[in-house]
């Protein structure tokens, strides 16, 4: 048997395979107030073949909201939005875990609530651009003011309280968002966590406040339904650290002390190069389930597992272009090709409209 194809044991769960669906933004949410839809439910559930979903990243606050119309799971209509979702994937026979997101810097006044500044452990502006609505074009992220100590148990409880929120919309479990140059990255890596509290500086420091959401979130829910997502040698949204194999080895060793479930390397991500020096030192410094995401085909997802350097492989785009990945993968089949004209906002067109195999199951709720 291919190795994607052995299943997987995954804290209480077990996953049929190992052909997980990647979290991707699509910004397709119900405006105003960022509400999941039935054409998002449908979506997901077209997918649930999937050993695991992990939903697209996902506001914790107004203040972690950094792109319009992506979701949020902070108001009781998000909840509601998102239920569709979680009853249509698990009615389909899936599994599906929220990534739990808040951007930090990489936002605008235009999309914090009262048009305030975006916080971040330093006030230091990211050269990136985001979008403030459908019709803005890409505007220019906003200058973040440094968060004060004080405030920040505060935005633990803003993960604390939106891993509730999960839970109450029959999620799975969660993942935390700790990639990309979004807010605990930030904390995270030296190019962007210049504080001279006990959040920064220090490696200890530095780590301080993704360990503490860590807690608070096991706390909901039970470490064994957690994972954390990471990219290590990621330079998306401005980010560098100055050593990210001791950086992330440390991390992840923490994480694996609290019985996190997995950890999730987006190893090569928006024209990064995979390092795997750095990946095989995390890998070893993690006892739970490795993830690997970034540019994997079948055969070199299968090649990762088989080597023991991944436990499951998380697939983006092939997955928005083939709601039945798992089956294409496992036949070999011919795979759709992604359209990236409608990777972001609009209908259902390039969202619930790529064709399932001949012969293969009709597609969900069309
Ligand atoms: C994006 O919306 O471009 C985006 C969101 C979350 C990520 C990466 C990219 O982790």
């Amino acid at each position: 048997m291919q190795p994607l194809f052995q299943p997987l044991p995954l804290g209480p769960l077990t996953l049929p395979n190992r052909v997980l669906m990647a979290p991707l933004t699509r910004a397709r949410s119900v405006q105003p107030g960022d509400v999941p839809q039935a054409m998002n439910a449908t979506h997901y559930a077209q997918r649930a073949s999937a050993g695991l979903i992990i939903s697209e990243a996902t506001q914790i606050s107004g203040q972690g909201k950094g792109y319009a119309m992506t979701p949020g799971i902070h108001s009781a209509e998000q909840v509601t939005g998102w239920r569709l979702v979680t009853d249509a994937v698990h009615a389909a026979g899936g599994r599906i875990f929220c990534q739990l997101w808040h951007v930090g810097r990489i936002s605008h006044v235009d999309l914090q609530p009262g048009g305030a500044a975006p916080v971040a452990p330093s006030a230091i502006r990211s050269s990136t651009q985001t979008y403030t609505s459908a019709e803005s074009g890409l505007v220019d992220v906003s200058m973040p003011r440094a968060l004060e100590t004080d405030e920040i148990s505060g935005i633990v409880e803003q993960y604390r309280a939106a891993a509730i929120n999960a839970k109450d919309a029959g999620f799975d479990g969660v993942e935390i968002h700790g990639a990309n140059g979004y807010l605990l990255d930030q904390f995270t890596r030296t190019g962007t966590n210049l504080r001279t509290d006990r959040y920064g500086g220090s490696l200890e420091n530095r780590l301080r406040l993704p360990v503490e959401v860590a807690q608070a979130v096991a706390g909901v829910w039970g470490a064994d339904r957690v994972g954390y997502r990471i990219a290590p040698t990621g330079t998306f949204n401005d980010m560098s650290d100055e050593n990210p194999t001791e950086t992330f080895t440390a991390l992840a060793a923490r994480l694996g002390a609290m019985g996190l479930v997995y950890l999730h390397v987006a190893e090569a991500f928006a024209g990064s190069v995979r390092d795997e020096a750095v990946m095989g030192a995390i890998r070893g410094a993690f006892p739970g389930v490795y993830i690997a995401n970034g540019g994997y085909t079948g055969e070199s997802a299968n090649e990762r597992i088989e080597s023991g350097r991944a436990d499951a492989v998380a697939f983006g785009e092939l997955f928005i272009a083939n709601p039945d990945l798992p089956e294409r993968l496992r036949l070999g089949a011919p795979l759709n090709e992604p359209d990236r004209e409608t990777f972001y906002g609009g209908d259902e067109r390039g969202y619930n409209d790529y064709p399932f195999l001949e012969g293969s199951r009709a597609a969900v709720g069309s």
